[in-house]
Order: structure tokens, then C-alpha cells, then sequence
């Protein structure tokens, strides 16, 4: 019988992150749910985690080493986006954006890589959120794309330094998955029924995608299944981004 393997998941309580925990958890793998807030599930270890602050990233990792002695596959999840014309954000805001989305996200890769290179360390994997922002644009989220097209370069270089210890590192650029962190910008519009209807013909299979989506390309992606795809950024949006926009006919 293999070992289970163990997993942190940061942002793991809501939404994809709670997709993802539950995908890892149905192989049998230990999730561990690094998050402000905490898992509904009790099966799952939940550790308060802070990403953007060191010493609280330390202590997560800590815990896993002293609790599980290495760790297998790190999901860089846990983000957020503000809602701002670029003139009228202030540094403040720049400044948490980043240090959750990109100082976030080395931290926890910074801090996980000692116990990834450990020898019980099973096809260990990072896998980091992005988004398609970081590859095109929507209004208002500049600072947010910069910090999701961020994201994927830590992904490239982290794939090159570590693949020689085994480790491979890829990123899941997500489109919109139906989930409340799209209300801000839903809540702009007058007519919320046009613009869900909207939404969806942007799509080409015809649908928004779910956290499932998502949750099931970071699984392979951490998988044995994936073994030879490294540095790659995997856009999961419906076939969304090639979509060349057109008049209707
Ligand atoms: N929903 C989408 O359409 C979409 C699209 C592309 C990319 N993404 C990305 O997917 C990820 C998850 O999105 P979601 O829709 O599930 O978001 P969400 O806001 O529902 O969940 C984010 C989770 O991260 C946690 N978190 C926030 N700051 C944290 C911190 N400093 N330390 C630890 N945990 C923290 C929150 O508590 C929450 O549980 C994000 O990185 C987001 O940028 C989402």
C-alpha cells in the first residue's frame, strides 16, 4: 500500500480551494487547509495560516514537518482581487494584493521546498493559481493581473531551479469559475440577468466553469499522471482566451 500523501492547500476553505481539498481527499490523501479562516470539514488539519505574513508561514511549516516529517504536493490557492480604476489605487492596496498573491505564494514555496526534497517526498508538486488575467485583461484589475502574471513567472523559474531534485512546478490559469469572488465586479452591472447571459456566450462550451474544474486539472497536475509537464501554466476557461471576438452573425 502507498503512503498517503500529504498536501497543503492554501485558501482552502471557500470555494476552489475547498474543491481542491476535497479532490486530494477523496485519493486518501492528509490535507492540510492553510487558511485565515477555518475548514467546515473537521477531517481535514486545518492550520490558521497567514501567506503574506513569514513568521505565520514558518509555523505552518513547522507543523507539517514535526506532524508529517515531508511534504508531497504544495496548491498555492489563496488570493484575492480588488476592483479599482489603476488612478485611483493607492499603494496600500497595491501592497496587500501583492503580498498575498506573489509574496504569498514564494513564502509558502520558499518554506515548502525543505520538505519536498526530503526522500519520502512522493512525486512532490507545486501547482500555483494564476488566472487569465494574467494573460489578458479585464477593467478595474490591474493590480491584480500584475500580480497573477507574476505568478506564472515564479512558476517558470521555481519548475527550472527544482526539477532537479524531482520537484515540478506548474500553474492553472482559471477563467471565470462561478464562485462569489466575481460579485464585485457582477454587482457593477444594471441588468445582473443580460450579463450572466452575456457571461456564458462568451464561453465556448456554452457554460461559466466551477471550482471542480479547476480542482481537477491541479489533481493531475500533482500527479504521477502529469510527470513530464513541467513550468507550464494550464488554462482552464472554457476555451474562453481563444475566443477572437467578432460581431455576431
Ligand atoms: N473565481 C474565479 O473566477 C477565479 C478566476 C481565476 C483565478 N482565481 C483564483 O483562484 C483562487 C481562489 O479563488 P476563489 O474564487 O476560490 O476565492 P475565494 O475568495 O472564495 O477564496 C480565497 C480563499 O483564500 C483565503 N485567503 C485570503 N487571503 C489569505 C491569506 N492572506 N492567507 C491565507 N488564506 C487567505 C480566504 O480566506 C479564502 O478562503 C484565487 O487565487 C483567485 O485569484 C479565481
Amino acid at each position: 500500500m502507498t503512503a498517503a500523501r500529504i498536501v497543503i492547500v492554501t485558501g482552502g476553505a471557500q470555494n476552489i480551494g475547498a474543491a481542491i481539498v476535497e479532490r486530494f481527499q477523496r485519493d486518501g490523501a492528509t490535507v492540510v487547509c492553510a487558511d485565515l479562516n477555518p475548514h467546515a470539514d473537521k477531517t481535514v488539519h486545518y492550520v490558521r495560516t497567514d501567506i503574506a505574513d513569514e513568521t505565520s508561514v514558518i509555523a505552518l511549516m513547522n507543523e507539517v514537518s514535526e506532524r508529517f516529517g515531508h511534504l508531497d504536493v504544495l496548491v498555492n490557492n489563496a488570493g484575492i482581487c480588488i476592483e479599482t480604476p489603476l488612478h485611483e489605487t493607492t499603494v496600500e492596496q497595491w501592497d496587500r494584493v501583492m503580498a498575498i498573491n506573489v509574496r504569498g505564494t514564494f513564502l509558502t514555496s520558499k518554506y515548502a521546498l525543505p520538505l519536498m526534497t526530503q526522500e519520502a517526498a512522493s512525486h512532490p508538486a507545486i501547482v500555483n493559481i494564476s488566472s487569465i488575467e494574467g494573460l489578458g485583461a479585464n477593467p478595474l484589475h490591474a493590480v491584480y493581473a500584475a500580480s497573477k502574471a507574476a505568478v506564472a513567472g515564479f512558476t517558470h523559474n521555481t519548475a527550472l531551479e527544482y526539477g532537479r531534485y524531482g520537484i515540478r512546478c506548474n500553474a492553472v490559469a482559471p477563467g471565470w469559475i462561478n464562485t462569489p469572488f466575481n460579485e464585485q465586479l457582477l454587482a457593477q452591472y444594471p441588468d445582473r440577468a443580460a450579463v450572466d447571459a452575456e457571461i456564458k456566450a462568451l464561453h465556448p462550451v456554452g457554460r461559466l466553469g466551477s471550482p471542480t474544474d479547476v480542482a481537477n486539472t491541479v489533481h493531475w497536475l500533482a500527479s504521477a499522471e502529469s510527470g513530464f509537464i513541467s513550468g507550464q501554466e494550464v488554462i482552464v476557461d472554457g476555451g474562453r482566451l481563444a475566443k477572437l471576438p467578432l460581431p455576431n452573425l
